[in-house]
């Protein structure tokens, strides 16, 4: 369903307007819901702390689609972005799969229409197109295989070298694996508005301040940023590097709800966020950052908000997930 209609439809049911009794200890409240309703709770590295240690599993974009395909709970409730839901509803088309707020979108998913994307795709008709998880369903659907950044390279490589790619939406991971693979893919020109604000030249100043820091990022950064990392990868990469990796400090550029895990990690270990190029020393996706463990609460209790999606486009948009998770798996 149009998440502005869905919007308006929680609104006329009085959802939106809510409020939860403040005496509750909500940790408390939500365990209790899990287990009366058989919910499992899946959380992305980028919520907020409180919602990350309420979690039933806590892992980047592939590791939740691998989780939610398997998972045996009546019901899905999905602290993340739209995406994800809708990956973890796709893969789980008769279970109930809520999120806490409809309007945590994912300024990279919008930034390819699938109207225009549609029409891209016909002027390179000998392509064949792998789209990021970060995508609406309705570019899965125009796509051939998913991937994220944890398999995104083993998905390139596993076809043949004269094929041709249409990578979407992400032009700077595209850039990142062309770069890796050697290959010429046709990038997308889209782009995470979070990763793409960091400044080199504050990180420059901060790796003089702290030269025994080693720099990590995400590859959905820009080109510059990763000329200069020490290691590259995606969030669960990136925790893991800071596990094993025998430095004491890290400058970490991606979005800063993935320090939590890292300090819980690594007790001894110091993480400085890497700073963006505004007034702010940190950077925190604003859609991420619109699911409170409030909002969490009121979502378990009433099931509310949910994904809805069509027949059509949940078979549609189930085949290039379904060959990102076979490939995944090999
Ligand atoms: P991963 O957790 O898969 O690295 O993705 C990062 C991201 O931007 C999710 O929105
Ligand atoms: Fe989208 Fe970027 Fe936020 Fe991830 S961090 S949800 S890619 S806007």
């Amino acid at each position: 369903m149009h998440i502005e209609v869905a919007e308006k439809n929680l609104d006329k049911v009085g959802f939106l307007d809510l409020k939860v009794d403040p005496s509750l200890d909500l940790f408390d409240e939500i365990e209790k819901l899990k287990k009366e309703k058989n919910m499992v709770l899946l959380a992305h590295y980028y919520q907020e702390p409180d919602i990350q240690d309420v979690a039933d599993y806590i892992g980047d974009s592939l590791g939740l689609a691998q989780f939610a395909k398997k998972t045996s709970a009546d019901m899905i409730v999905f602290a993340g972005v739209h995406f994800m839901a809708e990956t973890a509803k796709i893969l789980n088309p008769d279970k109930k799969v809520l999120l806490p707020d409809l309007k945590a979108g994912c300024s990279l998913a919008d930034s390819a229409p699938a109207d225009l994307f549609k029409k891209f795709k016909e002027q390179h008709p000998d392509h064949i197109v792998i789209s990021y998880i970060n995508c609406t369903a309705q570019i899965k659907a125009l796509s051939d295989i998913i991937c994220t950044s944890s398999n995104a390279e083993k998905i390139i490589n596993s076809l043949p070298a004269d094929q041709k790619i249409i990578f979407a939406p992400d032009k700077n991971l595209g850039g990142y694996l062309n770069r890796k693979t050697g290959r010429n893919m046709v990038l997308w020109n889209g782009a995470c508005m979070v990763h793409e604000i960091f400044s080199l030249e504050k990180i420059t100043k901060l790796k003089i301040r702290h030269p025994e820091a080693k720099f990590i990022a995400h590859p959905e950064c820009e080109e510059p940023l990763l000329r200069i990392a020490d290691f590259i990868g995606s969030t669960t990469a990136l925790l893991n590097y800071t596990i094993k990796d025998d430095s004491k400090s890290y400058i970490v550029a991606t979005e800063t709800g993935i320090l939590h895990q890292m300090q819980k990690e690594n007790p001894g270990k110091t993480f400085i966020p890497a700073p963006p190029d505004n007034n702010c020393a940190c950077n925190d996706c604003p859609h991420m950052k619109l699911n409170t463990l409030e909002k969490l609460y009121l979502c378990m209790k009433y099931e509310l908000p949910e994904i809805l999606m069509s027949k059509e486009l949940i078979e549609k948009s189930r085949i290039p997930i379904e060959r990102m998770l076979d490939i995944s798996a090999t």
